[in-house]
């Protein structure tokens, strides 16, 4: 491996490491070399996955995680830096989804996929830059967004928004962290198939929407390790501000 992607000596925390796309990029950078602190709400989940990179050599623990409340991200922070001494990247992965049409949403549904997507977010990258910027080493925040924050279609409203203010609240940062050797960068998915939307892409309109994918398949979480492990690294050392699309193309097709 080119030795600039090397995470060895590093630690990662990974929001929504319970599942899906967080559950791979903590195997990723084990891989990779890094500690890893998965982090999410079902633990025993977590748990598992820690003890199967243990087993294969890596270094990972876990933390309880509700990114919706500042108690529980500074709880799964101290839990961390107890554990490991310094965390040097955090992806900001957790996310919920939910499917009404703009005139059917309602507004405890506006909140719940605000709160997570967006306000949990938030939290999580303020308490990492906080520790970060703390001994003036810096790090590395990756904010897991979506194409769906650059294009829209119907039913995801509230997700699209809180993607598009996730994707510019990552320039915002970026900017202000700059100072503090703190790089903040994204990775907009197109369709990666997890359990966020596995019942959808099975389905009759799922399959159909593969057409507008110009390579003509949906993306695995696999896909993703290129983007994630350039931000995470010192390859990327240069980058702050940025968000990379992953989406075999879906962003340049017509609607
Ligand atoms: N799959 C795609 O096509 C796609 C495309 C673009 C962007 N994304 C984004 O990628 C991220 C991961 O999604 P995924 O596809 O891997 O879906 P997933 O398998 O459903 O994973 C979502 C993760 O978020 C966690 N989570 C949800 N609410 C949380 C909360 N309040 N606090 C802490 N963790 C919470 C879940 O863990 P617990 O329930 O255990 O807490 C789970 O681990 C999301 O931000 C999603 O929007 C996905």
């Amino acid at each position: 491996m080119y030795s600039s992607f090397d995470l060895t000596g590093k630690t990662a925390l990974i929001t929504g490491a319970s599942s899906g796309i967080g559950n791979h990029f903590s195997k990723t950078f084990a891989s990779a070399g890094a500690n890893v602190v998965l982090a999410a709400r079902r633990t025993d989940r977590l748990k598992e996955t820690a003890a199967e990179i243990g087993s294969t050599g890596g270094n990972a623990d876990w933390a309880r995680l509700d990114v919706t409340s500042r108690a529980s991200v500074e709880a799964a922070f101290a839990k961390s830096i107890e554990r490991f001494g310094r965390i040097d990247i955090v992806v900001n992965n957790a996310g919920i989804a939910s499917a009404s049409y703009a005139l059917d949403v309602s507004e405890s549904d506006w909140d719940r996929v605000l709160d997570t997507n967006l306000k949990g977010a938030w939290l999580v990258a303020q308490r990492a830059g906080r520790h970060m910027a703390e001994d003036q080493k810096g790090g590395s925040v990756i904010n897991i967004v979506s194409i769906l924050g650059r294009r829209v279609m119907g039913g995801v409203a509230p997700y699209a928004a809180a993607k598009a203010a996730l994707d510019h609240l990552t320039r915002v940062l970026a900017y202000e962290w700059a100072r503090y050797a703190i790089r903040v960068n994204a990775i907009a998915p197109g369709y990666i198939i997890t359990d966020i939307n596995r019942d959808y892409l099975n389905s009759p309109m799922g399959q159909k929407a593969i057409r507008k994918i110009p390579q003509r398949r949906f993306g695995q979480p696999q896909d993703l390790d290129g983007a994630v492990l350039l931000l995470a690294s010192d390859a990327s050392s240069y980058m702050t501000g940025s968000t990379i699309v992953v989406d075999g193309g879906h962003l340049q097709s017509s609607m």
